[in-house]
């Protein structure tokens, strides 16, 4: 048995990635401190699985429960998702960011080295091409990151790269993630975001669902063809089918890469209403309200390096994501209870 250790592994991206790596045949072990995650997720994988799911409770910056975790399991990889990521918020307390998100991967990495366990998945953003210049965006494009939490993404890259760099014997695959949403397809998994939420589709179903009244649409005077905001929305399946894919090739071709993972094209605000409205058949009311500030236009992968290095592509379209999303928030309207 491959054993991974996947940190922060109780959240959004880490539980539907659990269950695609039991799929694949690996055995990944959880570790969360559960500060925006809920337990009641490892009865749901249980149940889905049909597997005790092993797991720890537990920050990702001590050393010593790290490492203690590596030499148990014998780790042959880790999966780094633990880290905070509303933009707002970080730009709001910096330093939150700052120690959870560089911190722990530096404790991590300290970890890994003392154990031995050098090959890493690191979950990165498309938050690190800031305001791109043009779009698609190929992974050559400049990093500048807009938002404390940006920073620590391009802070972990670097950090990634200076240890490559130092020596010889470690692997990394980063991975930067577009706009994932939807949710398990057994309804049983699915984001769970605590308080408003900050993105799009959690905030449409929600709407959809009764929680809120309305959707606010923030701008419709961007250059695009309707005006509101374009993303690469990205199926968390494929996303977590991503991360299979990049385990597959660090262990087997022993090769470091950096690869984003999204479908190649935008969709607008607007079409992820109409969508959301078609899945669902409830109405999804909206207003126009001012831009948010630090949104930009529009941003969507060029996905083809991933495809070339891991053999791995998107297949889920925006009907599947909003159709999965619906399902999971019909079922949990108030989420993990
Ligand atoms: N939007 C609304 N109303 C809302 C929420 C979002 O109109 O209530 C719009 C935004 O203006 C944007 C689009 O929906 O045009 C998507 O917004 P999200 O907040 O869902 O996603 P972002 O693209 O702004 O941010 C996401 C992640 C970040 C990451 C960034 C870049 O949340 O962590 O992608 O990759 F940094």
């Amino acid at each position: 048995m491959t054993h991974i250790l996947l940190t922060g592994g109780a959240g959004y991206i880490g539980s539907h990635t659990y269950l695609a790596l039991v799929q694949a045949g690996y055995r990944p072990v959880i570790l969360d401190d559960y500060s925006n995650s809920h337990p009641a997720v490892l009865a749901r994988l249980q149940q889905i699985s049909g597997q005790p799911v092993l797991h720890a409770r537990g920050d990702v910056a001590d050393v010593a429960l790290v490492r203690g975790l590596l030499e148990q399991y014998q780790v042959a990889a880790v999966v780094h998702f633990a880290a905070f990521k509303a933009v707002g918020e970080s730009v709001e307390q910096p330093l939150k960011y700052f120690d959870n998100n560089i911190t722990g991967m530096l404790r991590l990495m300290q970890a890994m080295e003392q154990a031995g366990c050098r090959r890493l998945v690191f979950s990165s953003s498309a938050t690190v091409y800031g305001d791109p210049d043009s779009v698609p965006i190929t992974e050559a494009f400049p990093l500048r990151h807009s938002s404390p939490y940006g920073c620590t993404k391009v802070v972990c890259e670097e950090m990634i790269a200076s240890m490559l760099g130092a020596n010889p014997a470690w692997r990394a695959g980063v991975l930067r993630y577009f706009n994932p949403v939807g949710a398990h397809a057994s309804g049983l998994i699915g984001e769970n975001p605590q308080g408003v939420p900050n993105n799009l589709m959690p905030y449409v179903a929600q709407v959809a669902i009764g929680r809120r009244q309305h959707l606010n649409i923030w701008g419709d005077d961007y250059p695009t063809p309707d005006g509101t905001g374009l993303r690469d929305y990205i199926h968390v399946a494929d996303l977590a089918e991503g991360h299979v894919a990049a385990l597959d090739t660090l262990l087997r071709d022993q090769r470091s890469f950096t690869v984003n993972l999204g479908t190649g094209r935008g969709h607008s605000v607007l079409e992820v209403v109409a969508a959301f409205a078609a899945a669902s058949g409830r109405p999804v009311p909206y207003q126009i309200c001012p831009r948010r500030p630090g949104d930009i236009a529009q941003c969507y992968a060029d996905p083809s390096l991933a495809r070339e290095l891991l053999g791995w592509r998107a297949s889920r379209t925006l009907a599947d994501m909003c159709a999965d999303s619906w399902r999971w928030q019909s079922a949990n309207p108030e989420g993990y209870v």
